[in-house]
């Protein structure tokens, strides 16, 4: 195993030196193209906890701004149940109740289960915490780890999913994501993730199907959610008007505590990280509420206590597949200025069903009357990488736009998932991991340099 290893590590050296004297790469790697199909309800990944009214679709996320919370949601089929969370820390008995509240909602014929949200607060950095959530018999117990406490040079491992959907190659996604030896402590979510939208009706058993397969990772580490179209859910020819219905009931953010008035576009602080969530399916205008929020919060970000600055949106600005091509623009040129002004380390979205890592580039010159309007190469820009490779069941987006533009490094039509490990103020080491591939193996690694504290030039490509 060891020595695979190795031989594996001599391999992605020798292709990262061959991306280095290139310019960007479109990869070769030949991979098989079977359509992506959802695993039938009888699947193991979808199995109902035994017992009456057990709960089911675990999953947790961060209930504040610098992540002393936690917010624990569940859904219970048969009857309200509990909307208690017991929870301790990892070396005390002492037990502590945390009470929440109970939602439900219908979809044109769906009606959804009790769904349970408690926010537990005030908990220690860097601690494990054990939880249980229902009754008696049905109790059910994880556990989480807290973050260690904000700080500038705290080593923090980030997961980064996209547009995961509910087939074989999204459980294979999920497994690669589990068993890589890098070990994400919390994933950062693009968007998409049931894909219910994609059945009659909205069938939106998938949407619980989904929150029963995610729970193997959602329940013991929180997954920090970016809405996608996926979520929209917006169907009027049968009366479902309302978008993000589904979506909103059953995921929650901590949105009040950074100030935002809406629970799709809000930000964190998580060790040496301050994450930005944009909700591309919002309006985003001038003097909209996401407009005038994030105008007031760039300011807010002190990079002597989080050095990385991350957005996560659903749609990329910058994209050369053919698929979904230019969708992102209009939020790029209401907001990139403001992301070379704020030096934005990286930016991750999803929306295409492939992968794509960008250099440094940025086009912000264009003024309507100059002519200016192709990217330049910009070392206050963020690199922007697409990761909408989970492997839902619309299958790979393997058409890219030729020739492969400049400002593209990689790019490549396989599913798969990254890891973002920061070691300190400066340095951010980044991994993308393709399915096809052993559990170790790095198809894609960047050093990042931080914006802020060492803003040297970390292109992988000759411009
Ligand atoms: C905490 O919740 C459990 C389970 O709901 C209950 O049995 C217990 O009495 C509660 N304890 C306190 C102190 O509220
Ligand atoms: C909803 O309506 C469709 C079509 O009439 C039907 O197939 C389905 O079983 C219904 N679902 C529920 C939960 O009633
Ligand atoms: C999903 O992946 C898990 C972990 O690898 C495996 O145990 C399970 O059998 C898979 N389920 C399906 C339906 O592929
Ligand atoms: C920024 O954070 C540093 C480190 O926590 C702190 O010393 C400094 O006062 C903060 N600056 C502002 C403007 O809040
Ligand atoms: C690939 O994309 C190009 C440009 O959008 C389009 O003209 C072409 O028809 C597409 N090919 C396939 C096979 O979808
Ligand atoms: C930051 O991390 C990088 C990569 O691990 C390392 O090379 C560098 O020495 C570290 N910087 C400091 C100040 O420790
Ligand atoms: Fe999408």
């Amino acid at each position: 195993m060891g020595l695979l290893y190795i031989c594996f590590s001599v391999i992605v050296l020798t292709l990262y030196h061959g991306v280095v004297v290139n310019s960007g790469i479109t990869s070769s790697f030949v991979r098989q193209e079977a359509k992506s199909v959802d695993m039938p309800f009888t699947s193991d990944v979808f199995i109902h906890p035994p017992g009456y009214n057990a709960p089911q679709q675990v999953h947790i996320t961060q209930g504040d701004h610098v992540g002393r919370a936690v917010i624990v949601s569940w859904v219970t089929q048969d009857e309200p149940g509990s909307s208690t969370v017991v929870y301790w820390a990892d070396k005390s008995h002492q037990k502590q109740n945390a009470t929440g509240r109970i939602t439900t909602y219908k979809y044109y014929n769906y009606t959804s289960g009790f769904i349970h949200h408690s926010i537990i607060k005030n908990l220690e950095f860097d601690t494990k915490y054990h939880y249980e959530v229902g009754t008696g018999h049905t109790t059910r117990r994880f556990w989480f780890m807290t973050p260690p406490a904000v700080g500038p040079d705290v080593p923090y491992t980030f997961g980064l999913m996209g547009d995961l959907g509910q087939t074989y190659d999204s459980n294979l996604t999920l497994t690669h994501y589990e068993m890589n030896p890098v070990k994400g402590q919390a994933v950062l979510f693009v968007g998409d993730l049931s894909y219910a939208d994609h059945y009659t009706f909205h069938d939106n058993s998938r949407w619980d199907s989904w929150g029963r397969f995610a729970e193997r990772s959602t329940a013991y580490q929180p997954w920090i959610w970016t809405a996608g179209n996926h979520e929209l859910d917006y169907e009027p020819s049968i009366g479902e008007t309302k978008p993000f219905k589904p979506f909103l009931h059953r995921y929650r953010t901590p949105f009040r505590s950074s100030g935002s008035t809406e629970p799709l576009w809000y930000s964190i602080k998580r060790a040496s990280a301050y994450v930005i969530v944009l909700s591309s399916y919002s309006a985003y205008g001038m003097y909209t509420p996401q407009y005038q929020w994030l105008l007031e919060e760039f300011p807010k970000v002190n990079r002597s206590e989080t050095p990385w600055l991350i957005v996560l949106m659903h749609s990329p600005w910058y994209n050369s597949n053919s698929y979904h091509f230019m969708e992102g623009e209009t939020m790029r040129v209401m907001f990139e200025p403001w992301f070379v002004q704020y030096k934005v380390d990286l930016v991750f979205a999803g929306h295409v069903h492939a992968y794509e890592r960008s250099e440094r580039i940025s086009n912000i010159a264009y003024n309507i009357v100059n002519g200016e309007c192709t990217p330049v190469v910009d070392q206050s820009a963020p690199v922007y990488i697409t990761i909408g490779d989970g492997g839902n069941i619309e299958g790979l987006a393997n058409n890219m736009t030729e020739p492969q533009p400049k400002y593209s490094a990689y790019r490549e039509a396989s599913f798969g998932h990254a890891t973002l490990e920061i070691k300190n103020r400066t340095h951010a080491y980044y991994n993308w991991h393709r399915n096809s591939d052993g559990y170790a193996v790095r198809a894609d690694s960047v050093m990042f340099f931080n914006r802020y504290w060492h803003p040297k030039d970390d292109s992988t490509s000759k411009t």
